[in-house]
């Protein structure tokens, strides 16, 4: 069996809240790359009004998600169809390709993501 990518730009866990824009720059049903300033990714998702964020990063060849199809609260990897639910980063397809999940909130008006 073969080795999982490496996500290079994962953020580091500290606990921090970092705004990263408003709510209505992310539609429903569409997803955005958030850059932070470390240089690291997330991808953020709003599913009807609710905003999710997950590494930005597919385990399996490491394509950035935000760029794949979103199905309701999955999204599936455009390369290899892997599939992930951007409410939890549980992977379908492979139980241990599952990736981080980042506590996200809405605080007058502004996107909020805890890294
Ligand atoms: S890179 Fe292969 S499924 Fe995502």
């Amino acid at each position: 069996m073969g080795k999982h990518r490496e996500n290079k730009r994962k953020p580091k866990r500290e606990g921090k809240t970092i705004t990263v824009g408003k709510a209505e720059s992310v539609p429903p049903g569409r997803g955005a790359t958030v850059k932070l300033k470390d240089g690291t990714e997330v991808a953020l998702y709003n599913i009807n009004g609710a905003f999710h964020a997950i590494e930005h990063f597919c385990p399996h060849k490491g394509y950035p998600l935000v760029d794949s199809r979103l199905y309701g609260h999955i999204v599936e990897c455009d390369l290899h169809a892997y599939r992930f639910d951007v409410r939890t980063g549980e992977c379908f397809t492979k139980k241990s390709c599952s990736i981080e999940r980042y506590d996200v909130f809405v605080d007058e008006g502004f996107i909020k993501i805890v890294v």
